[in-house]
């Protein structure tokens, strides 16, 4: 059985299309241990409780410096003994002590085919202002292994999507979401469950 911690920030929607596919059975033999969010407002945390799985916040503004909240967050990963750490629209840049510690065993989805849009600065709907600015006419997202960079670990599943006439950052991020995000996440943690994706020492 894969135990998984899901890192959120906000909405939640990814965290809503992974427990859908686990009602699908399209992710088996895994199961979330615990959703952890930096927001004590993210509805995330409400989409777990909804479904009975332990929601805890852990948010900087509770610790004296960055230092504290990092060990903080390591501890709360640690407590749950997760094999897998997905973020999952997760704003909290993953401090060292945990990607030294979890090698190979955190992803992340990235709402851009990488390596464009992403790096610093890029996150949420800034991604899709970007692409429009650029006037790309494909876009997509990403799921990746977190590593020490920005958006820089090894690529795992990407899908395209494409830019359509007049769209919108919002109308944009959203037809991201239904058509690569909640698709390709919920995929690469089905092959990690199967053993199909190897996790761990590479
Ligand atoms: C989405 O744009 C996602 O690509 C990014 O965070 C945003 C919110 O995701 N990673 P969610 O609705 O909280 O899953």
């Amino acid at each position: 059985m894969l135990r998984m911690v899901v890192c959120v920030s906000g909405g939640g929607t990814n965290l809503g299309a992974i427990f859908e596919a686990m009602d699908k059975g399209i992710i088996r033999d895994a199961e979330i241990c615990e959703v952890i969010s930096n927001n004590k407002n993210a509805y995330a945390l409400t989409r777990a409780a909804e479904r009975n799985v332990s929601a805890k916040c852990v948010s900087p503004k509770d610790f004296e410096n960055r230092e504290a909240f990092n060990e903080a967050l390591l501890k709360e990963i640690d407590s749950v003994n997760p094999d897998l750490v997905v973020l999952a629209g997760f704003l909290v840049n993953v401090p060292e002590i945990i990607i030294r510690k979890y090698k190979n065993r955190i992803i992340n989805i990235h709402p851009s085919l990488i390596p464009s849009f992403c790096g610093k600065g890029y996150y949420g709907l800034k991604v899709h202002e970007g692409v429009l600015a650029r006037g790309v006419k494909v876009t997509g997202a990403t799921v990746h292994f977190v590593d020490e960079g920005i958006d820089t670990g090894k690529i795992l599943c990407q899908k395209a999507v494409y830019v359509e006439d007049g769209d919108t950052p919002e109308v944009l991020q959203r037809r991201v979401m239904e058509q690569a995000e909640w698709q390709i996440l919920p995929e690469i943690i089905g092959k990690i469950a199967r053993k199909e994706i190897k996790i761990g020492d590479q």
